[in-house]
């Protein structure tokens, strides 16, 4: 656990939902009075927005797997430093949408393996962990029509396709039983009322036990 604040990930495969419920998470804490910060990855501080540019847009092929792993992490870090620490600090409560398990799947799954170096580059630079994270689960085809549905120049890893979703769909689940402390796994199918009911009933013990340690 971190000392002060709380950091909750969103995680999940592309069109499942995390965006969306990772700013109702923050739009129902703010609504209690909570300082919360909402960010997200690739990006969340100036210079880790210009990173994702770099990785999220243009040729796919532009950058080896493992010049892309080092992209992501360089990103990571800025934004640990300008944004998450700082934020946690001062005893935010930070979301994020997406955070190193992304890497761990994407980078570390979906051109080879690469997870050994993930790691390495991970306890090297970034050291960090969520103290909570909302795997937003749900069958790819139809998160894939979600995902297609919506139009955006950051086509790079959307268009994977089915089989690589189911990967990395399973991949999340297999990270979550790995992090089982810190993961949740929520049905991202249902519709958004009740997705975000889910995630508020998983946040709310965490902010309780929290309080009750007197942080
Ligand atoms: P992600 O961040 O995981 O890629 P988004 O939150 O951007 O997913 O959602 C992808 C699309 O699906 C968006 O157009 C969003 O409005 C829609 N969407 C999100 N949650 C639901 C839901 N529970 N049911 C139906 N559509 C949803
Ligand atoms: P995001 O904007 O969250 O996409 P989506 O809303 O479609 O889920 O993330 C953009 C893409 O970046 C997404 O396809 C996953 C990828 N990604 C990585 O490959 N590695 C990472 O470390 C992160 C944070 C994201």
């Amino acid at each position: 656990m971190t000392a002060e604040g709380l950091f909750v990930s969103f995680e999940g495969i592309d069109g499942s939902g995390k965006s969306t419920q990772a700013r109702r998470l923050a739009d129902a804490l703010r609504a209690r009075g909570r300082d919360v910060v909402l960010t997200r990855e690739p990006g969340g501080s100036p210079g880790a927005e210009e990173i994702r540019a770099l990785v999220l847009q243009g040729d796919p092929d532009r950058w080896s797997a493992e010049t892309e792993l080092l992209l992501f992490t360089a990103a990571r870090r800025d934004h640990l430093e300008r944004t998450i620490r700082p934020a946690l600090a001062a005893g935010k409560i930070v979301i994020c949408d997406r955070f190193a398990d992304s890497t761990r799947m994407y980078q570390g799954l979906s051109r080879g393996d690469l997870r050994a170096a993930v790691d390495i580059l991970h306890d090297l630079m970034i050291g960090q962990e969520p103290d909570l994270t909302l795997l937003v689960d749900m069958d790819p085809i139809a998160a894939l029509r979600r995902a297609k549905a919506r139009a955006t120049a950051e086509e790079r890893f959307e268009d994977f396709g089915q089989a690589l979703q189911d990967r990395m769909r399973a991949g999340f689940l297999a990270l979550a039983d790995e992090f089982a402390h810190r993961f949740r796994v929520i049905d991202g199918t249902r519709d958004e009322d009740t997705v975000a009911a889910a995630v508020l009933a998983a946040v709310d013990p965490v902010l309780a036990a929290r309080a009750g340690a007197g942080t």
